[in-house]
């Protein structure tokens, strides 16, 4: 079941909106064997990599492109680093929607151009940052014909807060703290929201990368962040706090999470890379987001591990080797 038909009663859908889903959202909170020990936490990851497409922005997309059929838009734009290009691709692909997706030349992991091309997206490299591109599509938007389905697009946000209410009910109450990255804050409003309508307001770690335009984590280089505004609003309050966090906790991080045997992209480990530097209160309930999957930029794995060596296919060689 996709989030439309799961939380039908808590989106901004009708009779008229068409239950649009690739089978997003319900993905596993899955308890950390060993991070969680060391941060004296209970932790769990929600791995949003589970997603159809491998991204929470499913959650949002679902949402977003079924408005945009609904209010009779024959195409969908969006700017991105690329999951959110290779989601606006697929759910707009399964609504039998033009989709035209903008990315930075050079600067998206192969995977997700590769599933934006394969569904038929007009994918478009421009020369310029996210923020350029970002600002090219909303002018486009602007003239009529493509729906906006960035996370400035409300309905992406109603649809991605569906995660808190996910995490709630499986815990049976909200957790006392949840991390996750911070790139244009779209993600970190949704869940606020989330919880909000839960009633609950778990503290909140947004982490953002120290170098925001040139980060390893090709997923959050954004350097102005659409969702500033309301994320500053979070922070004013105290239920947010914004964590910044450098390549090298990043990548630390992300060969730990690897270590568990949960394999996310780079950005997806910053929010943990964020909880290593705040103080938890021992025994807390955290949850760190997962927000994209592994397989979505394997060329990462390559700078942060070491090759595979080649071996003769004997048991002598094989021993050889793995007891080295
Ligand atoms: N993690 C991943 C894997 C992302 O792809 C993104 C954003 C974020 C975290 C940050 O989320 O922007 O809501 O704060 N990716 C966008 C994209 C920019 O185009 O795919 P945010």
């Amino acid at each position: 079941m996709g989030v439309i038909a799961r939380y039908r009663d808590r989106l901004p859908v009708g009779p008229k909106t068409p239950e649009l889903s690739l089978g997003e959202g319900s993905t596993p909170l899955i308890r950390s064997t060993r991070v969680g020990d060391a941060l004296g936490v209970e932790l769990w990851f929600k791995f949003e990599g589970m997603n159809p497409t491998g991204s929470f922005k499913d959650r949002g997309m679902a949402v977003a492109v079924a408005k945009a059929v609904e209010d009779g838009a024959t195409g969908i734009v969006c700017a991105s680093t690329g999951n959110t290009a290779a989601s606006a691709s697929a759910y707009a692909a399964h609504a039998g929607l033009t989709a035209v997706v903008l990315c930075p030349a050079g600067g998206v992991a192969a995977a997700k151009v590769a599933q934006s091309r394969a569904v038929g997206a007009r994918f478009l490299e421009v020369r310029g940052s996210f923020d350029d591109a970002l600002r090219s599509c909303q002018e486009l938007a602007g003239r009529g014909d493509f729906a906006l389905v960035n996370s400035v697009n409300p309905f992406r946000i109603e649809g991605q807060k569906t995660a808190a209410f996910e995490i709630d009910e499986e815990l049976g109450r909200a957790p006392d703290v949840l991390a996750l990255p911070y790139g244009g804050g779209g993600n970190t409003t949704a869940y606020a929201k989330g919880f909000a309508e839960d009633g609950v307001r778990p503290r909140m770690v947004c982490a953002q990368a120290a170098k925001r335009a040139t980060t390893l984590a090709s997923a959050i280089r954004i350097v102005e962040p659409a969702h500033a505004q309301e994320v500053g609003a979070l922070v004013g309050e105290g239920t947010a706090e914004v964590v910044t966090v450098s390549d090298e906790d990043i990548t630390r991080m992300w060969l730990e999470v690897a270590g568990e045997g949960l394999f996310c992209e780079p950005a997806s480990a910053a929010g943990l890379a964020a909880l290593a530097q705040v103080d938890l209160v021992p025994g807390t309930t955290v949850v760190c987001v997962l927000t994209g999957h592994g397989l979505k930029d394997t060329a990462a794995v390559d700078v942060l591990t070491a090759a595979a060596t080649i071996v003769d296919p004997t048991v002598e060689a094989i021993l050889a080797e793995v007891s080295r």
